[in-house]
């Protein structure tokens, strides 16, 4: 067509072709291509006759969209093209006069940022859903202590509550995150054309408005390039995966014989075709292994955008791809995440006794030995040796003597016993922030205000 002698070759074509993935952005296009018609009559471009067959041809393309009855054409590289071509083919020849003042490069940045907006705002339910489930999880099991660990080695008991609600601010931080791309794609990019703006006096400020972007793009050749809001979506959801897959991690751990923490239901895990006892924790596992992916697309994104020159390159056709895989993955895995935890089973007994080892009441020993004003690097030599001791001897810390207690640590003077009652090592923690159910009650008051 035009310029154009020789038809396309098909190896470059399918090079091409965007409309295998970006036939995504179609309600976002037409809802795009509906304001900017309206902006055209409302300036006098187009007359008011060209604007209602205008609408009359985009709502039909629309159902058509809807029903799942657009039919994509040979021809359509993609889908700002194949709705034009489909539009035209309704309403007759009016159809074209819908891209003046628009070329697609502004067009296909607009499409984007709808759908970015779109997404995050999804994004933020998801997770609203997933931090309500935490913070009902953590008030049912309020008072079951676990050991808390360090380096995998039990470090000091804390309750479960505690720990759940230690992913509730994960995700709030998440949920902050995508709030800020709901800023970042809140300036209009139509209107600036190809690159340079158009030669008709428009209102992008009425566009801006009936899409819902609060402003519009101040220079037109940034306008078009823009991809910064897909990186923000992007990285925002490399954070959240990677949170899951922590958060999935982790139960796979306590699903094990071995830990025996938690098991969850049936409905989120599966069997072995070969192995008739084994319930295995796939949902789990996945959320685990799906944050890398996520990760990826954002370090695609990056990789495409690197060194660009001004302004629309086809190299940000690259975007789409990725961006459209975060998404998915991301929205899965948090509902995923939701209803595996709104059905999961804690072992109380088992979580009990893991966190009865005495061993990890060493820090609250020391602690002791400092309110009696031995200085904490000191009391922390003296408690491992008392650990040492007990170790070497066979025994458990408080079957050591008060005789064999007196000789290593003079200190202590009788107390000793009385610190190895598990009860306290938690209740000790009432610094802010901390595990004792004080202070747990209080972070659970602060997380459900958030909800709210
Ligand atoms: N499919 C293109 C994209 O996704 C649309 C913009 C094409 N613009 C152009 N000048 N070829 O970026």
């Amino acid at each position: 067509m035009g310029r154009f002698s020789d038809p396309q070759d098909p190896l470059f074509q399918a090079l091409n072709s965007s409309i295998s993935f970006d036939y995504r952005l179609a309600p976002y296009d037409i809802e795009q291509s509906l304001a900017h018609a309206r902006m055209l009559e409302r300036s006098r471009i187009i007359s008011a006759d060209d604007l209602a067959t205008i609408e009359r041809g985009l709502a039909e393309v629309r159902a058509e969209v809807d029903d799942d009855r657009f039919r994509v054409e040979r021809g359509d590289e993609d889908v700002h093209m194949a709705i034009e071509r489909r539009l035209t083919e309704i309403v007759g020849p009016v159809g074209g006069k819908l891209h003046t003042a628009r070329s697609r490069n502004d067009q296909v940045a607009t499409d984007v940022a709808m759908l970015v907006r779109a997404h995050s705002l999804t994004a933020k339910e998801l997770l609203l859903d997933l931090m309500r489930t935490l913070a009902d999880l953590a008030e049912r099991h309020l008072d079951w202590p676990l050991p808390g660990y360090t380096h995998m080695q039990r470090a000091q008991p804390v309750y479960l509550s505690h720990h759940l609600l230690a992913y509730f601010w994960k995700f709030r931080r998440d949920l902050q995150r995508f709030n800020f791309c709901l800023t970042a794609t809140d300036d209009l990019p139509l209107g600036a054309g190809a690159l340079a703006g158009v030669n008709f006096d428009t209102s992008r400020m009425f566009v801006a408005q009936e899409l819902g972007f609060s402003g519009i793009a101040e220079n037109s050749l940034d306008a078009v390039s823009n991809r910064d809001f897909v990186l923000d979506y992007l990285a925002a959801a490399a954070t959240c995966a990677t949170h899951l897959s922590q958060l999935g991690g982790e139960l796979v751990l306590w699903s094990t014989e071995e830990f025996g923490f938690c098991e969850v239901e049936d409905a989120f895990a599966s069997g072995s075709s070969l192995m008739p006892q084994k319930k295995n924790p796939d949902a789990a596992e996945l959320l685990r292994a799906k944050a890398p992916r996520v990760v990826a697309k954002l370090v695609h994104v990056h990789g495409a955008l690197h060194g660009l020159p001004l302004t629309y390159n086809k190299d940000l056709q690259e975007d789409k791809e990725p961006l459209f895989d975060a998404i998915d993955t991301v929205e899965l895995g948090l509902r995923v995440a939701t209803g595996m935890l709104g059905g999961i089973r804690f072992d109380r007994e088992r979580m009990a006794a893991a966190a009865g080892d005495e061993l990890i009441a060493a820090t609250d020993v020391a602690d002791a030995l400092v309110r009696r004003g031995v200085p904490f690097r000191e009391a922390h030599g003296i408690v491992g040796t008392l650990v040492r001791t007990a170790v070497d001897r066979g025994k458990r810390l408080s079957e050591l003597s008060d005789d064999e207690v007196r000789e290593l640590v003079p200190q202590l003077d009788g107390s000793f016993h009385e610190l190895l009652d598990p009860a306290a090592w938690l209740e000790s923690k009432v610094s802010e922030g901390g595990t004792a159910l004080a202070r747990v009650r209080e972070q659970l008051a602060q997380a459900r205000q958030l909800l709210a």
